[in-house]
């Protein structure tokens, strides 16, 4: 009767509904590994040991907030030698801070894809564009110095440094995802990285390094004979001997850092201040160490949002010469500044760049 008509139309619902189920469950299986973005190895996160013996403090607190408002998440910056400051920020500008404390929009390259900037002997700045390579950018203008390394476009260019024969070394972060998915290769956790080197009296860029686990900040030693480039989410920088009998040669100049390495520089008393990066969220390591979570969070946007930690604290180290550990700064929960990026000292100052703030921190050291 009518119940049992109206039992049987449900079962074939049900079995209807389940074989949509099972689709539908091997759809985004399928979706999920097979047309993943990335082919993951596991992650492991270092011992920190040494790193855990430093006082860890909220100095990155006591910020003064400097072009705030004015300043997009300002990613790097530099000083010249007038003491003028320059930034590149997300809507495309360079701008630059006069000594008399007046901020100008000085030039305009566009886009969001500006990164590191330094400054050059013979004036003017060089700027990591992640789209076109590295950029000379003056008073006459803007103009591509580099977009190539043997016959590739180069994509992702991250940080640069000048040395005193003009020479510009250089990182790409990853020659498999953009600037937008730069998370995807921490995820999927397998070097793409590269350190090249461009030379102005030849215009010819080279590789000197490759297979590096994201290489970001570069920075050369005090008497440049070492140059040290940052892999970020193997928590280590390496240095890369440019003379004396181990030219050429690399070896590990810290490792087992408390966060992945973003930019380095070198502090006047030949140290290096690094920003340090919090990859993952505390709890959410586990997506790190196993395939099927990189996967299905490398195919939600949104999911990566949920895994990482860099808008939630900032921490800066500064290292030796030698790589060993000398100071910490951190602001625990992010409250004044989260994500930063940079750390440089002029004049006494520590200054503090982020992908997430619309000002340069400004702390005195002094006190520090
Ligand atoms: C600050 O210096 C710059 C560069 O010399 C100049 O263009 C600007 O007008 C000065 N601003 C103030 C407020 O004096
Ligand atoms: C440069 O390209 C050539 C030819 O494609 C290749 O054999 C060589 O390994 C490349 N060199 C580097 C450093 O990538
Ligand atoms: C440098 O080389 C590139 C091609 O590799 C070329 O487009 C550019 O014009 C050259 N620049 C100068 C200053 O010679
Ligand atoms: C962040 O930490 C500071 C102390 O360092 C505290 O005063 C502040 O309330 C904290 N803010 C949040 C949002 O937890």
């Amino acid at each position: 009767m009518t119940g049992n008509n109206g039992f049987r139309p449900s079962k074939h619902c049900l079995k209807a509904c389940s074989s949509f189920v099972l689709a539908s469950i091997l759809a985004f299986t399928l979706q999920i590994y097979f047309f993943s973005p990335i082919s993951p190895d596991p992650l492991h996160l270092p011992h920190v040991s040494a790193a855990l013996n430093l006082p860890t403090s909220n100095k990155l607190q006591e910020v003064a907030k400097i072009g705030e408002g004015f300043l997009n998440k300002p990613e790097d910056l530099c000083f010249d030698k007038e003491g003028i400051l320059y930034t590149a920020t997300r809507d495309g500008w360079i701008k630059r801070l006069h000594r008399n404390g007046s901020w100008e929009d000085w030039r305009l390259i566009g886009g969001d894809t500006l990164l590191g900037v330094t400054t050059t002997r013979t004036g003017g700045i060089i700027v990591c564009d992640t789209q076109k390579g590295l950029l000379k950018v003056g008073e006459d203008g803007v103009s591509v110095l580099t977009s190539h390394v043997n016959g590739t476009e180069i994509r992702f260019a991250d940080d640069v440094i000048e040395a005193s024969d003009g020479s510009l070394y250089f990182s790409v972060a990853s020659s498999k995802f953009g600037l937008h998915d730069w998370y995807l290769d921490v995820l999927e956790a397998k070097p793409h990285g590269q350190l090249l080197k461009y030379d102005p009296l030849l215009n010819e860029t080279s590789m000197l390094l490759d297979n590096l686990a994201f290489a970001n900040g570069v920075a050369l030693s005090e008497d440049e004979d070492f140059l040290v480039v940052c892999e970020t989410w193997k928590f280590r920088c390496l240095k890369y001997w440019l003379k004396g009998e181990r030219k050429g040669r690399t070896e590990v100049f810290v490792d087992n850092l408390p966060g992945g390495p973003d930019n380095i520089n070198l502090a006047p008393d030949g140290s290096f201040w690094i920003a340090l990066l919090e990859l993952s969220q505390e709890g959410m390591w586990f997506v790190h160490t196993s395939k099927a979570s990189k996967h299905l969070v490398a195919a939600f946007p949104k999911l990566q949002g949920l895994i990482q930690g860099m808008r939630k604290k900032a921490m800066v180290v500064k290292v030796g010469a030698d790589g060993k550990m000398m100071k910490r700064f951190n602001d625990p929960n992010g409250s004044v500044m989260s994500f930063v990026t940079n750390a440089l000292e002029f004049e006494e100052h520590l200054y503090l760049g982020s992908l997430n703030t619309n000002f340069i921190g400004k702390l005195l050291l002094r006190t520090a």
